[in-house]
């Protein structure tokens, strides 16, 4: 599948291009002779509808393979061609889904049509269902299991994927497996589970009795599970946020992890062990209420999300920073604080926003940690085969913790022996296992795809490891204090900034119908300028720029006329006369920006036409109050645009391709 077309596996909570129905649940499960594809363009809704017109009502083992398919650009035939499942042919005797590229698609293809093999649609998901039944045409015996057919199909495939496939020669089971996507199993009983984890089953050498060499070796007293298996369900998804409105137990699954749900019970299955393999995959429980996911009175989950933030960066701090006595705990770091206070440079890796509240904290880290801090985009470092040592910590930065870039560069620093750590908000993410340690953002889940509460608590987040890396530094208490005092009121200045929506949405009107808008300031904003243009980007589809002021004369101005619409960040810090030059250059060309300025800043104030007025604090934090403002804008130019603000097109949540 293309990588823009994909948000993943999921549930019911994105919009969902495809269902499967099985007929009537109890023949499939008898005689496993019928697949039916329904296919629905829109959201999971109209699928719902479509699936429960049905009379009798499919099964509900099928619902798992909804899958989300955002394709505004191309004909509705397109959609029902290339959306998922894909199947292996007319009959539906193999069908699969897939979150991630296959790189070696096309090979495998011209493989597959020299053997006669007619393709319905162009994506490498089809090739996987095909593949999978050439596996299983030439079996070479009949005795031949699922999860076989499935090892053999990953073992020719390359890139990055999760799969779940079904097939009508296996009724009553359906195997999923992933290498380098995410992918988990959510698990309901109606009863107490009979156990905390489930064992992997390792491949034993040697043939099975009908000489089949990989056949597993299904050991009788491995606790398989459940027990009881009437009231057991189970939900492939790749994300926690899918499932959590069916069940808060899931099992991650590891890289090249093949699980099995055969008859109502589950295993994992791998092919062999390697060393340092844990020998079982945990049940874990999810910390997240299916309310945190809903919309509530909002129109949409960004909008909640931006309104969230007064209690996501309390949530980021709770139990962490102690505002009486200045000091800052971060538990999962505290067995490595040493080792990186004795590193040579930090590095911190990330995409998109993650990047940005990278470049939002890179002053106050190397001001608090007089270290070298580079902030790099994890495409670019991974191009640049960047030279990594043994002596640097690296920083993975990411809502996710699934991102595709961000993953790999996190493998590449590993190998060299650099200690990593992961900033994520997902716990029991790729990043967050991988890392040696980290902090979780703990911001709640995020569901708009324009990431907002994630990127203040991470910029939180980073703020807090800054004060940690200096808290036995005499020189540094003064200013640790500040910035800790500064953390202690921030909820309520970010309640103020939200009070400006109204006149936010009336500046959102006076530009909606615009083409650009350009947004520049320096220093600790500068961040906040690439953030902003990127909302206004990514939901919007208006060209935005984020630019630094301090480049301003080396082309930007260029861009200035009376026309353009200029968003200019002023605050009082060390840049602020600076700024105020900018403003006049962009003012002498007949420039009117809106300035984003100090609410006590009357010089500035006075001298622009127009200005969004946010409360005063400490310079390292005041980022975070300035793009607060932007993440409305945009929010507000979308909706009056007619845009899905949620679901913007051509873009995913979790990137978990290259
Ligand atoms: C995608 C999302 C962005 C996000 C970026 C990085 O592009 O649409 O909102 O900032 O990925 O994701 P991460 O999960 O690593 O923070």
């Amino acid at each position: 599948m293309e990588s823009h077309q994909c948000q993943g596996l999921s549930l019911s909570l994105f919009p969902a291009g495809v269902g499967i129905d099985g007929g009537n649940s109890k023949d499939w499960e008898k005689n496993g002779k019928s697949i039916q594809l329904i296919k629905k363009q829109g959201k999971v809704k109209a699928l719902d509808e479509e699936i429960n017109s049905k009379d009798p009502r499919p099964c509900s083992i099928f619902s798992l393979f909804q899958h989300y398919l955002y394709l505004t650009w191309k004909t509705i035939h397109l959609v029902r061609i290339s959306s998922h499942p894909q199947r292996s042919d007319k009959n539906n005797e193999f069908i699969v889904i897939h979150n991630g590229i296959i790189t070696n698609y096309k090979d495998l293809r011209k493989f597959l049509e020299s053997k006669g093999y007619e393709f319905e649609s162009e994506t490498d998901t089809e090739t996987i269902a095909k593949l999978v039944k050439y596996m299983y045409d030439n079996r070479e015996s009949d005795d031949i299991s699922f999860i076989t057919l499935v090892e053999r199909v990953t073992q020719q495939l390359e890139g990055a994927f999760a799969l779940v496939f079904k097939s009508i020669h296996f009724p009553g089971e359906a195997v999923g497996t992933r290498r380098g996507g995410p992918l988990l199993i959510g698990v309901h009983s109606a009863h107490k589970l009979s156990t905390d984890h489930i064992p992997i089953l390792y491949r034993t050498a040697g043939k099975d009795k009908k000489g089949c060499s990989s056949l597993p070796r299904v050991d009788s007293t491995t606790c398989l599970f459940p027990i009881d298996e009437k009231g057991v369900e189970y939900y492939f998804a790749s994300d926690a946020s899918a499932v959590i409105e069916h069940t808060n137990q899931v099992i991650f699954l590891e890289d090249d992890d093949v699980a099995a749900v055969s008859e109502g019970r589950l295993s994992i299955h791998r092919i062999k062990r390697i060393v340092g393999d844990h020998p079982a995959r945990a049940i874990q429980t999810l910390q997240l209420e299916l309310q945190q996911i809903m919309k509530g009175n909002f129109s949409s989950f960004m909008q909640k999300e931006i309104f969230e933030q007064p209690e996501s960066v309390v949530n980021t701090m709770r139990g962490r920073v102690n505002f009486d006595e200045n000091t800052v705990i971060l538990g999962g770091l505290k067995d490595h604080i040493k080792e990186i206070q004795r590193c040579r440079r930090l590095i911190l890796i990330a995409c998109g926003t993650s990047y940005h509240a990278g470049v939002a904290t890179r002053q106050v880290l190397e001001e608090l940690t007089e270290l070298p801090v580079m902030v790099e985009l994890a495409s670019d470092f991974m191009d640049r085969n960047t030279p990594v040592f043994r002596d640097d910590v690296c920083f993975f930065i990411s809502q996710s913790g699934e991102t595709a870039d961000s993953l790999m560069a996190l493998r590449y620093c590993k190998e060299r022996g650099a200690l990593t750590v992961g900033v994520t908000n997902t716990v029991g993410s790729s990043i967050s296992r991988e890392t040696d340690c980290g902090v979780h953002i703990n911001a709640g889940p995020e569901i708009g795809v324009a990431s907002t509460k994630a990127y203040t608590s991470q910029f939180v987040s980073l703020i807090m490891f800054a004060l940690l890396m200096c808290d036995d530094r005499i020189s540094m208490q003064a200013r640790r204090r500040e910035i800790i005092q500064g953390l202690r009121v921030l909820p309520d200045l970010i309640k103020e900034v939200l009070a400006l929506d109204d006149e936010i949405q009336k500046l959102a009107m006076e530009l909606y119908q615009q083409k650009s808008v350009l947004i520049m300031g320096r220093g600790y904003h500068y961040a906040t300028c690439l953030e902003g243009a990127l909302k206004i980007k990514e939901i919007t589809y208006m060209h935005s720029e984020g630019i630094l002021a301090g480049e301003l004369k080396h082309g930007p101005l260029a861009l200035v006329d009376k026309l353009m619409p200029v968003i200019m960040i002023i605050m009082r810090d060390s840049t602020y006369t600076k700024c105020q030059n900018a403003l006049q250059q962009v003012a002498a060309r007949q420039g009117r920006p809106i300035v984003i300025c100090d609410k006590d800043d009357y010089e500035t104030i006075k001298s622009s036409t127009r200005t969004i007025k946010v409360p005063h604090c400490v310079d390292c934090l005041q980022g975070i109050l300035s793009v607060i403002p932007l993440q409305l804008l945009s929010f507000h130019l979308a909706v009056l645009r007619g845009f899905d603000v949620d679901c913007p097109r051509n873009l995913a949540k979790s990137v978990t391709v290259e």
